[in-house]
């Protein structure tokens, strides 16, 4: 799970980049991050791959508390994430399957386990057959896959992308949004900023739109409150009353542990 309580993230220079971000992302969900530019995505995701921290508040990822890590806990904390970005960061000089080879290389993980691990992710997006190709030999949409391969050879719990589709055609968008399900129907939370409001509407998953560093709308909060007033409504009729909190969002009353 993840859980930013209270998060707020002022740069140096004073912009107020997170104000007070509050909510839950449960083990297994698809969430789309959006909004406008300058929202607050990019950071939200830098704070959730622990490349940058909160100023105030308390992020909980799979139950570390990334305010408490040292810089010799990043690394183990990162082989449980699995990282995507835009401009897809591969390394030019090697092919393909070094590229993805490498990242569990880093991770200590070597031999027999690495060829098969390599071939299986390969296969996963459909590039078995593009082993030897260097990145620059690629169209962008398969540097993509190539990075997607490599976010996920390390069977992480959690894969965060800030924009994966921003340098890819609009087929090869839908492309790289059903691989991403896919990896999501397998267990997997994942976490996408993405601009563009076709491929959020047509996967039909929570978002949550960020605007000026605050919530503007959590789709899943909606469905949260809509079967909290449900729920509500069944209790009041059968005289029942109970105190319940959305699953999702965290509140004042949240505990500090
Ligand atoms: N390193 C930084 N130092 C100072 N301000 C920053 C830094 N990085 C981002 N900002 C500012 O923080 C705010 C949020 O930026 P962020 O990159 O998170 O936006 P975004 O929603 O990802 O935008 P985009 O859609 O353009 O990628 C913006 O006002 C931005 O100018
Ligand atoms: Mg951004």
């Amino acid at each position: 799970m993840i859980v930013f309580k209270n998060i707020k993230k002022v740069y140096s220079n004073g912009t107020v980049a997170l104000d007070g971000i509050n909510l839950k992302i449960d083990d297994g969900e698809f969430v789309f991050i959006t909004g406008p530019s300058g929202a607050g995505k990019s950071t939200m995701i830098h704070l959730l791959t622990c490349e940058d921290f909160a100023t105030e508040g308390k992020l909980t990822v799979a139950g570390t508390s990334l305010k408490r890590l040292s810089h010799r806990q990043i690394p183990k904390y990162r082989r449980k994430i699995g990282v995507v970005f835009q401009d897809f960061r591969l390394i030019k000089s090697m092919n393909v399957y070094d590229n993805v080879a490498f990242a569990m290389r880093v991770v200590g993980r070597g031999g027999r386990e690495v060829k098969s691990r390599v071939m299986t992710v390969l296969e996963i997006v459909g590039l078995t057959h593009k082993i030897s190709v260097l990145p620059d030999q690629l169209s962008g949409g398969e540097q993509q896959r190539v990075a997607l391969a490599r976010a996920i050879v390390n069977s992480p719990e959690i894969i965060i992308a800030d924009e994966p589709t921003g340098n890819v055609d609009p087929e090869m968008s839908i492309e790289i949004m059903k691989l991403l399900s896919s990896i999501n129907k397998n267990g997997i939370t994942v976490v996408v900023v993405t601009h563009e409001q076709r491929l959020v509407k047509a996967f039909k998953k929570r978002e949550i739109r960020l605007s000026k560093g605050h919530i503007e709308f959590d789709t899943g909060a909606q469905e949260q409150v809509g079967a909290q007033a449900e729920e509500n409504n069944r209790e009041a009729s059968s005289d029942v009353p109970k105190r319940r909190r959305s699953a999702r969002h965290v509140t004042e009353e949240d505990e500090d542990d």
